[in-house]
């Protein structure tokens, strides 16, 4: 693709060649279809459209010095979208579905699997919606399964290097018992006022408090939150936040590293005694943090040192691991041909 300057992409929708794309009628997924159209055709009334029954993923694949494409842990991408699925009443998509789609929209835009060692890589966006025409608060009974591909760069502007968050009392992005565990789309709906305040005040994101107390730390916009103190990753637990696979993963490897983890409430006061934090996801991979503002009280949590010794080693752990250059020791990568 000599038009894409790959080391220079943002992280963003680019036009590829094909989605592909599967209905669920009468009960059960009918067959895969690749489309080149970037629409769908939808019923003025759908489920998708009026009551926000629609549930998205993001993973990503990348391209490795031996050309082969890797794809991270797309089973755990799978079972969480089944997880939303049932959280919001919709039919899940079988793992081998999943599986099937994911492989074909790669393989059918190979072309836009960015090289080795640019820094991008192909972002896969699963899009499931409820499809049939309601007007009353109902879930539907025919769905659509949608993926399309996008390459991409970093999602915080400045890659690997230090950001900053905001920290506000003044909204909530998801309820205690809510839907915030699930990747659908009104958690993101609910968040855009907060981000684009963060955004205009010069913070890459917004560090949400638990919406009860406002006393814990949950997690950063589209990215979940950790810190490191005594040789320790420390990452929330909370009802209210997506479970990240890459949160996940990156405590894999902290264990690998020889790091304790622990998975635990963290007070927001407690971020003064953290040594490193850093925001991830897909999309951030690793965003290393350099200051919080707490805004309602005028205090400045500073990591100066940012990016930290072990969050740099995470990050080049888990690229080193998703591009092939280490072993894949944990077993996450599938080869996609
Ligand atoms: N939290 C939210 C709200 C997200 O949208 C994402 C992105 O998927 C994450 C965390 C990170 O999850 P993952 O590492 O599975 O991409
Ligand atoms: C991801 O990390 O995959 C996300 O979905 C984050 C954001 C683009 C919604």
């Amino acid at each position: 693709m000599e038009n894409i300057n790959w080391s220079e992409l943002p992280f963003g929708y680019v036009k590829t060649d094909y989605n592909v794309r599967c209905y669920y009628k009468d009960g059960k997924w009918g067959q895969i279809k690749v489309s080149s159209s970037e629409y769908i055709p939808l019923h003025i009334a759908a489920t998708s459209l009026h009551y926000g029954q629609q549930s998205f993923e993001g993973l990503k694949a990348f391209m490795g010095e031996d050309g082969k494409i890797r794809l991270f842990r797309w089973e755990e991408n799978a079972k969480r979208m089944q997880d939303s699925a049932r959280g919001i009443l919709m039919a899940p998509p079988p793992t081998e579905l999943f599986r099937k789609l994911i492989y074909k929209v790669i393989l059918k835009n190979k072309k836009f699997v960015p090289p080795y060692g640019t820094g991008a890589s192909l972002y896969i966006r699963p899009l499931l919606i409820g499809t049939s025409p309601k007007v009353g608060v109902k879930p539907a009974e025919e769905f659509l399964l949608i993926m399309f591909v996008s390459p991409v760069g970093p999602y915080f502007k400045t890659g690997f290097s230090p950001v900053s968050m905001l920290v506000t009392r003044k909204y909530d992005r998801a309820a205690p018992l809510g839907t915030g565990k699930y990747k659908v789309g009104g958690n993101y709906a609910a968040s855009l006022t907060s981000m684009k305040k963060a955004h205009d005040e010069g913070y890459a994101s917004v560090l949400y408090l638990d919406a009860k107390e406002k006393k814990y730390i949950d997690e950063c916009g589209p990215a979940n939150f950790f810190g490191i103190k005594n040789n320790t990753y420390i990452t929330p637990k909370s009802e209210s936040i997506l479970p990240s696979i890459t949160n996940q993963s990156l405590m894999s490897i902290a264990e690998h590293l020889g790091l304790k983890t622990e998975r635990r409430a963290i007070e927001l006061t407690e971020l003064s005694s953290f040594e490193e934090t850093g925001a991830c996801g897909t999309a951030a991979v690793i965003s290393p943090i350099s200051k919080i503002t707490d805004d309602d009280y005028g205090i400045n949590y500073e990591f100066k040192n940012a990016p930290g010794k072990i969050t740099t080693q995470l990050y080049e752990k888990l690229l080193a691991v998703q591009t092939g250059k280490d072993e894949d020791i944990f077993g996450w990568v599938s080869i996609v041909e």
